[in-house]
């Protein structure tokens, strides 16, 4: 499996703040809502719109790019939006309990320590999302990188407001029939996915949990270190980006 190009985009230099949408000017309703993390792409919250005629949907992305090229489709359903926005800041996008689901596909590892704080899934974010899912609400998550889906999980756990639904060793099929573009790609490859979907039990309650964000390795690293092989040269990107995107 070649090494995968992971290209660079930082967070902190796109600051639009979306605050609350108007779903009314948006969708003409206002009705409960899904919301994506990166939306990369976009053929997941593409495809679940389609098949959930009666939920709005907004994927938030960092790449103007990529949203732009959706934005700009003809046939891109009136209940699915992308804005260009550092959703690390932008997850109060509706009143409490209005948004039914956060869904956060392959976010980036951000595998150098400087790089860290800008993973998407940080006990602030997880608090972001806990703070405004209504009970029952639920947080879908899935990744490549196994160091990086464990350490989610375990910032999902310690909210307090979040129990598990599928099992904890995360290599289980996926609990919704539509894919991402990095899943698809994974599964062609033949490569791991750790999927966890967490919902929502409790409000949150005190202070954010203070968890050290842990320094995670590729895949192919991990295979390569249990081998004896080696290692390679390190790619000077990391980031987002799938080849040929
Ligand atoms: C590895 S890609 C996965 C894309 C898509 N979720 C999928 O599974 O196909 C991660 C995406 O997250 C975006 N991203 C990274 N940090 C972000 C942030 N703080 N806010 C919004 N998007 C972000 C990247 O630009 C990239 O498109």
């Amino acid at each position: 499996m070649g090494r995968r190009i992971r290209m660079h985009a930082n967070p902190f230099s796109v600051r639009v703040l979306l605050g609350q949408l108007d779903r009314q000017a948006v969708f003409g309703r206002e009705g409960p809502l899904e919301v994506e993390i990166g939306a990369g792409a976009g053929h997941f919250l593409w495809d679940r719109a389609l098949a959930h005629p009666e939920l709005d949907f907004v994927g938030l992305e960092i790449r103007e790019q990529l949203v732009e090229a959706r934005m700009k489709r003809a046939d891109r359903p009136p209940n699915l939006v992308f804005y260009m926005a550092n959703a690390n800041t932008n997850l109060a996008l509706a009143p409490y309990g209005l948004i039914q689901r956060f869904h956060v596909h392959f976010p980036d590892p951000c595998f150098r320590k400087k790089h860290h704080k800008r993973r998407t899934v940080q006990p602030v974010t997880v608090r972001a999302m806990t703070q405004v899912l209504p009970i029952g609400g639920q947080i879908y998550a899935q990744s490549d990188v196994r160091l990086l889906a464990e350490e989610m999980y375990r910032f999902f756990a310690a909210d307090g407001a979040l129990v598990s639904k599928l099992g904890e060793d995360m290599q289980v099929p996926r609990p919704f029939p539509q894919s991402t573009d990095w899943e698809r790609q994974h599964e062609r490859e033949g490569a791991p996915i750790y999927r966890m979907l967490f919902e929502k039990v409790r409000e949150p309650e005190g202070p954010i949990p203070q968890l050290e964000l842990s320094a995670v390795v590729r895949h192919e690293d991990e295979v390569r270190a249990a081998s004896g092989a080696p290692e390679g040269d390190e790619p000077e990107d990391e980031g987002d980006a799938k080849p040929g995107e």
